[in-house]
């Protein structure tokens, strides 16, 4: 396939379909059981429009992309979501989304059922290179304890436990949000644990209360419950039943992001940086190159939407430029 020829992050997904194993590209893609939660997820940004301003100065919103996570600098508020198998899409795997991220200067947030290891992916970061690890865990304390501390040995920033998947038994704890469980695991490292998978602002008020650093909702990509919330929805229920949370911790989401505007109006309601799963999955038909590519993308998009939203510049955005008001003609 020609790179050229990729102009929006859905190209990817088409590219992938075409030039991937279709056993490869259907692990990607696949969501839950009818995967009504994984058309939600594209179609919920479909239901909602923006309430633009004209007669701005838009000229300079390209400069105001750069934002922080957790304290780090960053060129744009997205970021690579994490992703098993990174094998399935090329033979170099995750070192592409390591290298790419590099590039772009955006955080990459390796799954920890990576295709690589914890310390070979971690190996490949450029000097200063901010990256997360993602980790899935058991009850099991001594398991935990060495992946803690192979995530901080091999320089991971922070760490990201993901609550949404509880497909073994020993998680079905961490899935009800046994927070005692989670001061039991922040208490066993110094660095930051980030939940990720939250689907209610009941659980987003949980966490703040319970002095999580940062939060992101999720319903894994409409892959584990079908029936889940989409990521903008659970923000807009937040917005409106505790707007709080959004200063008390840091808010991310995730989940069918695929435009510019889409992640506009996540950052609209408060949420301080989106994560893209599928899109970078498939981009890696292209190896690294297809990953900066997707990255110089997305960039563009937030720049040309935001300009046309209005704003002078992305930190500008705020709920005023959303209708919250879902229209039905889906
Ligand atoms: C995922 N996701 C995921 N999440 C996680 O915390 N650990 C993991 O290992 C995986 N694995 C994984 C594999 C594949 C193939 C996909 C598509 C997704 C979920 C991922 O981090 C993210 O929540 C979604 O991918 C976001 O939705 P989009 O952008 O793919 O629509």
């Amino acid at each position: 396939p020609n790179l050229k020829a990729m102009v929006g992050l859905p190209d990817f997904d088409w590219a992938a379909r075409n030039y991937l194993p279709l056993l490869n590209y259907t692990y990607y893609r696949n969501g839950a059981a009818g995967e009504s939660s994984y058309r939600n997820n594209l179609e919920v940004f479909g239901r909602y429009t923006f309430i633009p301003e004209v007669m701005n100065d838009v000229t300079k919103i390209e400069e105001s992309l750069p934002t922080t996570i957790l304290g780090h600098n960053f060129s744009a508020p997205f970021y690579i979501s994490p992703c098993a198998y990174g094998l399935y899409g090329h033979p170099n795997a995750e070192a592409n989304f390591v290298k790419g991220a590099a590039v772009g200067k955006i955080l990459y947030i390796p799954s920890g059922y990576a295709s690589l290891s914890i310390e070979e992916i971690h190996a490949l970061k450029a000097e200063g290179q901010v990256v997360f690890q993602q980790l899935y865990l058991t009850t099991n304390d001594t398991e935990t304890q060495s992946l803690f501390d192979r995530s901080k040995a091999a320089g991971a920033d922070a760490l990201v436990f993901t609550v949404d998947a509880p497909i073994f038994g020993s998680r079905h704890r961490a899935a009800r949000l046994d927070w005692d469980y989670y001061h039991k695991l922040q208490n066993m490292t110094d660095l930051p644990i980030i939940v990720k998978g939250i689907m209610s602002a009941k659980d987003a008020k949980k966490a703040v209360e319970n002095k999580v650093p940062a939060i992101v909702l999720s319903n894994h990509g409409g892959r584990q419950l079908d029936g889940a919330p989409s990521a903008l929805e659970v923000a807009i229920d937040i917005y409106k039943e505790a707007p709080e949370v959004f200063n008390q911790t840091e808010v991310f989401a995730d989940g069918g992001v695929r435009y510019g505007t889409d992640a506009l109006k996540l950052l609209a309601l408060g949420v301080k940086a989106v994560g893209l799963g599928r899109p970078f999955m498939y981009s890696n038909v292209f190896g690294q190159e297809g990953v900066e590519r997707v990255i110089e993308l997305f960039k563009k998009e937030l720049a040309v939407d935001g300009a046309n939203v209005g704003l002078g510049s992305l930190k500008d955005i705020n709920p005023g430029f959303l209708n919250l008001s879902p229209n039905n003609w889906h």
